[in-house]
């Protein structure tokens, strides 16, 4: 079992994949045809979600998940205490990726992450699980 830093109900996860799954309707991906949304709660309880948004010159493209924590961080707000991500056109829970990892933990220590495929079936995992080892965490408190 996974303590989390703010303990998550199952619902208020729920709602947050519903505004990930919103959100990934409105994907630009005419490169990969994977649309991917993203939800992540702030520590004032407020959602803020994302699509992934593809470019012709493919590596400057951007995931869902760094839209919306760049909406949430650039909304004011400091911290994630969780996050969904959806594959709408993925048969597996959908992992973010290792850029994402990297950057959604800058936000946030040991919060639960969401992923699901496209029939809405999910599995939580914490994200010190999917970034273990990750003794640069706390660098900017020293
Ligand atoms: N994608 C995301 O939006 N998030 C992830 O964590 C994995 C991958 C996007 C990037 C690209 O637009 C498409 O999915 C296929 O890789």
């Amino acid at each position: 079992m996974v303590s989390n830093t703010h303990p998550i109900k199952t619902e208020d996860l729920e709602k947050l994949l519903k505004a990930a799954a919103e959100a990934g309707k409105k994907s630009y991906s005419p490169y990969s045809n994977f649309r991917v949304g993203a939800a992540a709660l702030s520590e004032n309880d407020e959602i803020f979600s994302g699509c992934n948004i593809e470019n012709r010159s493919y590596p400057a493209g951007i995931c869902a998940e760094i839209t919306a924590v760049s909406k949430l961080i650039s909304s004011g707000a400091k911290e994630i205490k969780a996050i969904a991500v959806i594959g709408l056109d993925s048969e597996d829970f959908l992992p973010p990726c290792g850029v994402c990892r990297q950057f959604i933990t800058e936000f946030g220590n040991n919060f639960p992450i969401l992923m699901a495929n496209k029939a809405g079936n999910y599995k939580v995992v914490s994200s010190t699980d999917l970034l273990p080892s990750d003794s640069l965490h706390d660098l900017k408190k020293i």
